[in-house]
């Protein structure tokens, strides 16, 4: 009666997918237990799951079979992210799509742009993501988020969806990601570590609070229907200030590291696992989160099946 929070419920959970251009199967992530890298059809198989268990958005990663120094598969019409979209309109129509733009999962040298002279090039890879994006709306998606981190991206990408046609086509842009560490797991899922450098030039410093309200305010005006903060546990002081400043919708990102961190611990019963997904997820709701994006998205929507009986 008390509570002034309530556990997040489902509808409010985006559940991350890894999608290969294996031809079928699905391979676990070492770093993180319980995730996969899928083939086209397992994908579609655990996306059917995970509407059946009462989730209605996932955010897909394209894993390309080829990698060059531009990132040209991203932009492929055929390229591993439009022929999931369209596999999941197939058979599971319901389900709601986001798809990350950003190039890294594409690129040789893995950073988040077009890199010239051993530096990201900020304005040409404007041009990149935007045409990214079109491709990805043309395939179906529901939602695109841009994770680069390019100033002047959302605005970009808003004309260019415009232009073709896609107005109704909403971003969902991450604002406010920080340079952190907690992503190690995610670029061993997607062999996207950069090869060089590290991704200060363009990712927040966590030392940095205010600066996520600059970060926002730019992504506000450039035309972003929704902001995310990320990571999200380390960074609840963050959503707290996003959410009371701005009026959009507000998605917390509980990455890879946390989730493997909860994981692993789990695993070796120094915590209860189950408790500290909850717990996690309460908190970062607490702060303000109206999304959460999470790789126990699945699990916490079977275990509320459970518990509720249904
Ligand atoms: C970049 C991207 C990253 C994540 C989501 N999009 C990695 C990075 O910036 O290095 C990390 C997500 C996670 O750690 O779960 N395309």
């Amino acid at each position: 009666m008390v509570a002034e929070t309530d556990p997040p419920p489902v509808h409010r959970l985006v559940y991350p997918l890894f999608v290969t251009e294996e031809i079928s199967g699905a391979v676990e992530i070492g770093s993180m237990p319980g995730q996969y890298r899928h083939s086209i059809p397992s994908l579609v198989r655990e996306v059917r799951e995970a509407f059946d268990l009462g989730l209605r958005a996932v955010i897909l990663f394209g894993l390309p079979k080829t990698k060059d120094d531009e990132g040209t598969a991203a932009l492929d019409p055929d390229g591993i992210v439009p022929r999931a979209i369209r596999a999941i309109r197939a058979e599971v129509p319901e389900m709601f799509v986001i798809t990350d733009v950003c190039v890294d999962e594409y690129t040789t040298h893995g950073h988040c742009g077009r890199v010239r002279d051993g530096h990201v090039q900020n304005d040409e890879t404007l041009t990149i993501l935007a045409q990214m994006a079109r491709v990805h709306a043309r395939a179906g998606a529901d939602m695109v988020a841009p994770s680069d981190m390019m100033d002047g991206r959302v605005g970009a990408i808003r004309r260019a969806l415009d232009d073709a046609g896609y107005d109704q086509t909403p971003i969902l842009s991450y604002a406010a990601k920080y340079a952190s560490c907690f992503y190690a797991p995610f670029r061993d899922a997607a062999q996207s570590a950069p090869q060089f450098g590290d991704r200060k030039s363009y990712q927040m410093d966590p030392a940095n609070r205010r600066e996520a309200h600059r970060e926002v305010a730019l992504d506000r005006v450039e035309g972003a229907d929704m902001v995310m903060v990320k990571p999200a546990l380390p960074y609840l002081d963050v959503i707290a200030a996003v959410k009371g400043r701005f009026d959009l919708p507000v998605a917390a990102y509980q990455v890879s590291g946390e989730y493997a961190m909860i994981r692993a611990a789990g695993r070796l019963g120094w915590i209860d696992e189950a408790q500290a997904i909850d717990e996690s997820l309460l908190s970062i709701r607490r702060a303000g989160a109206d999304l959460i994006l999470t790789y126990f998205a699945k699990e916490v929507a079977r275990r509320f099946r459970l518990s509720s009986g249904t």
